[in-house]
């Protein structure tokens, strides 16, 4: 393909039309440029740059720290490197809680400073004045319920959410509400599976899963977990496509064992 030839975007209303035509939609999350080539040239739907980069890139506990600079920091990487697919960027712990005026502020900030298409928000109907003030902004969001990661010290641990009725009735309403103020689409977080077929069947906006078992219109994992990089993480909904922490630890020993054997470079590895 030319430098010059355009390639066809993903966008908003694709997954719309996916999912009214049964078509899975498929998400990663992806932090940096090299990494966001590679998973769009292998043809994902959508790159979601996940707050989860505050663990998975910065080695924090949870997704709290990670701040909006930082947010747009991985953003700007990511935009460089995915030509095709939707980029969705994570709104970050503490730039949207507060009130609407810092929410859009920070929604402005995500899409002007970095180029990318959409962003995501933990929570319902008590971010939802928020919600409609950024969309009537023109900015599409993605919702996501459920295990919100952001609010772990509320929960306080990383168990399955809603399996009681008061909360999965919560949810079903903050999911239709989010739907109506203008959401694109609904990221469905480690909640029994019957719960997120109901949800995803209510909806006509797409849902996507993680830990939200088959019935989601899409599922997405972190990037980290599913190519192995991370091997301490290993919850049930996982699928670990690759070893990359036994393959990297290999090459490296190799590496090392050349470079102290003298066995590299070679001749024809010098000038
Ligand atoms: O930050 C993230 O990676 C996420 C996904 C787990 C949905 O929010």
């Amino acid at each position: 393909m030319s430098a010059s030839a355009e390639v066809k975007r993903i966008t908003t209303a694709t997954l719309q039309k996916m999912k009214a035509k049964g078509q899975k939609i498929s998400m990663l999350t992806a932090y940096d440029f090299s990494f966001a080539r590679i998973i769009d040239e292998a043809g994902i739907d959508v790159i979601l740059v996940g707050d989860s980069a505050s663990n998975v890139m910065a080695g924090h506990e949870t997704t709290l720290p990670i701040t909006l600079d930082h947010m747009i920091y991985h953003a700007q990487s990511v935009v460089r490197g995915a030509k095709r697919c939707l980029i969705v960027v994570d709104m970050p712990f503490g730039s949207y809680q507060s009130n609407g005026d810092i929410a859009l502020a920070s929604a402005i900030r995500v899409m002007k400073e970095t180029g990318a298409h959409a962003i995501k928000m933990e929570g319902g109907e008590e971010i939802i004045d928020s919600v409609r003030r950024i969309i009537s902004a023109g900015i599409p969001i993605m919702a996501h319920l459920g295990l919100t990661p952001q609010s772990i010290y509320k929960f306080g641990s990383y168990n399955v959410r809603a399996k009681e009725e008061d909360e999965a009735a919560k949810l079903k309403s903050d999911a239709l509400l989010l739907q109506d103020a203008g959401c694109f689409a609904v990221v469905l977080e480690k909640i029994p599976a019957t719960l997120a077929q109901e949800v995803s069947a209510s909806l006509h906006v797409p849902t996507i899963g993680i830990g939200a078992g088959a019935h989601c219109d899409g599922q997405v994992l972190v990037m980290h977990d599913m190519l192995g990089i991370n091997t301490e993480f290993r919850p049930r909904f996982l699928r670990q496509y690759l070893n990359m922490h036994e393959q990297v630890t290999g090459a490296v020993k190799q590496y090392i064992d050349d470079v102290k054997g003298g066995t590299f470079p070679t001749e024809a590895e010098s000038y």
